[in-house]
């Protein structure tokens, strides 16, 4: 009852404050609040003694929140299922109950609190009461190109049939940001509802098609592109862009938008190559895209007793300087896993035996580096200047990770080394806890990058009525 509420509020809320609760709702209202404290006493009453909390075994606290995210059934779970009606002429299949997240979002509150933990995030609270309006407000049309399988080019626009091939490697956000868009609660059908319009073109399928293929031609299809829609429909023209996004991956997108003004003055670019430096990345307006590749799910993590290397980096050195210097001062020291060129142990396992994982700068700034890190429970440790980390208005990537100038790279070992064991052990927690904003799912679920890009979009909602002025 109180979730359709919250629906019948609008689907607009920015453009009004918020507007108090009828006698009629208080009484649910009142129900809720009850089962709410009996919930948390009973989850209070039902830890382990603060002794015993302190030895907790973080494998498990990482199966928590796994539980957490996935479909157990709850108290609150029943409250909600109102929501869905709405959804009724979107376009997406099968979208992931709000009711069903609201769930998973209340469970990990209890954890927080009764973990006593700041955690990861500038203002969890703030964060997630936003989110929460985002995930029963925000509303995405997708153009239509992306369910027409009897034109030309459209292997460029359909969902990719098979988004875990691992040939896809680092454009990988890109089609699972595509394929979950399409399996979320947020598409509608309504253009006239519509926050945000999302061009389905896919930078990677271009790559792969003998008749573009090149930065040139890629960049002129998504200019022509960009004119066929703003001639077809009227929704282009009314903002001059500014509430259209596409999503791309990895460094054949960057040149995407630069034949045509507005794309990539005015549109939302949702990038893995956030970089300050790109000339066609524009900090603030375009959103930053987790760089992940497809690992296959992984659920038990190694404990920080048993990681006894210091660092783990491989990468090609001749890519850059910085690459150089580490290998060059560290390339031997027998704490560190410093490599160019082959391993002679599996990838995973560096990520998985070291405390700290490197990610330096290469030809560009992203790479699959950091999430593989978090993915493996290793601290990332990031030496790339300029770089807009994913989700930073979010999280608090002091709290998880290990931020390096260029510049202060020869001290990077005695760094590392006066990281207190206390303070290692709070980033493993907190890394543990974002661990789920890195991944792909389809259908996406709550929490994860798919629902924490659409979070950046929603922080943008409303820009585009100053633009059409
Ligand atoms: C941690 O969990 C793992 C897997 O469940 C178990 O094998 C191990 O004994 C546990 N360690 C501690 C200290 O409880
Ligand atoms: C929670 O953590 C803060 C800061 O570390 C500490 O001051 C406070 O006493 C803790 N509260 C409880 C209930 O443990
Ligand atoms: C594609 O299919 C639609 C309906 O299925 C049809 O109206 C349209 O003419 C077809 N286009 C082409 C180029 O065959
Ligand atoms: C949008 O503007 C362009 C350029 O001014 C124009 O060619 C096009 O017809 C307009 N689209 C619509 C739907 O009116
Ligand atoms: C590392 O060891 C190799 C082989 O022993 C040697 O050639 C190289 O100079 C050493 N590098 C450093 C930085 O000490
Ligand atoms: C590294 O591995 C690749 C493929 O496994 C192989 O082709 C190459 O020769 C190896 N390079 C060295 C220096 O061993």
């Amino acid at each position: 009852m109180v979730l359709r509420y919250l629906v019948r509020r609008g689907s607009r809320p920015q453009q009004g404050g918020r507007s108090r609760p009828s006698p009629q709702l208080l009484v649910p209202l009142l129900l809720l609040c009850v089962l709410m404290v009996v919930t948390v006493v009973f989850e209070i009453t039902s830890r382990v003694e603060p002794q015993q909390q302190q030895h907790r075994n973080l494998t498990r606290l990482e199966l928590e929140l796994e539980e957490s995210t996935s479909s157990r059934s709850s108290n609150i779970k029943d409250l909600g299922a109102a929501p869905q009606t709405k959804r009724a002429t979107t376009r997406a299949p099968a979208p992931v109950p709000v009711a069903r997240q609201l769930a998973s979002d209340a469970k990990d509150n209890n954890w927080q609190r009764n973990n006593n933990l700041s955690g990861p995030y500038h203002n969890w609270r703030l964060f997630k009461a936003d989110y929460q309006e985002m995930l029963h407000n925000l509303r995405i049309y997708v153009y239509p190109d992306v369910f027409i399988n009897n034109q030309s080019f459209a292997r460029v626009f359909l969902p990719h049939p098979n988004p875990k091939d691992p040939k896809i490697g680092n454009y990988f956000s890109e089609h699972a940001f595509k394929t979950a868009l399409l399996g979320s609660s947020l598409v509608t059908s309504r253009a006239e509802e519509a926050h945000f319009f999302f061009m389905p073109f896919s930078i990677n399928a271009m790559r792969n098609d003998p008749r573009l293929h090149s930065v040139k031609s890629i960049s002129d299809f998504v200019a022509q592109y960009t004119n066929r829609i703003s001639s077809e429909f009227k929704f282009w023209n009314a903002s001059g862009g500014a509430d259209h996004f596409y999503a791309c991956c990895h460094s054949i997108g960057r040149e995407a938008a630069s034949k045509h003004h507005d794309l990539h003055n005015s549109a939302i670019q949702i990038t893995c190559s956030s970089s300050y430096f790109q000339r066609l990345f524009i900090s603030h307006k375009d959103v930053g895209l987790p760089q992940v590749w497809p690992r296959p799910p992984h659920q038990l993590l190694n404990p920080p007793h048993a990681r006894n290397k210091l660092v783990f980096f491989a990468g090609r050195k001749q890519n850059s300087r910085i690459r150089e210097k580490i290998l060059a001062s560290w390339g031997n020291d027998t704490l560190m896993d410093i490599f160019s060129g082959n391993l002679s142990f599996p990838y995973e396992e560096g990520f998985q035996r070291s405390k700290y994982c490197l990610h330096v700068k290469g030809y560009e700034v992203n790479t699959a580096r950091v999430s593989d890190a978090i993915h493996y429970g290793c601290i990332p440790v990031i030496i790339s200047n300029y770089y807009d980390l994913p989700f930073a208005n979010v999280l608090d990537w002091s709290k998880f990770s290990i931020i390096i100038s260029e510049e202060d790279v020869a001290f990077l070992k005695k760094i590392l080394l006066s990281v207190s064991r206390q303070r290692y052990l709070t980033m493993y927690h907190n890394l543990c806890l974002v661990r789920r904003h890195f991944r792909w799912h389809t259908p996406p679920r709550s929490y994860d990058s798919f629902y924490m890009t659409a979070y950046q979009l929603w922080l943008r909602r409303g820009l585009q009525l100053l633009s059409s002025n």
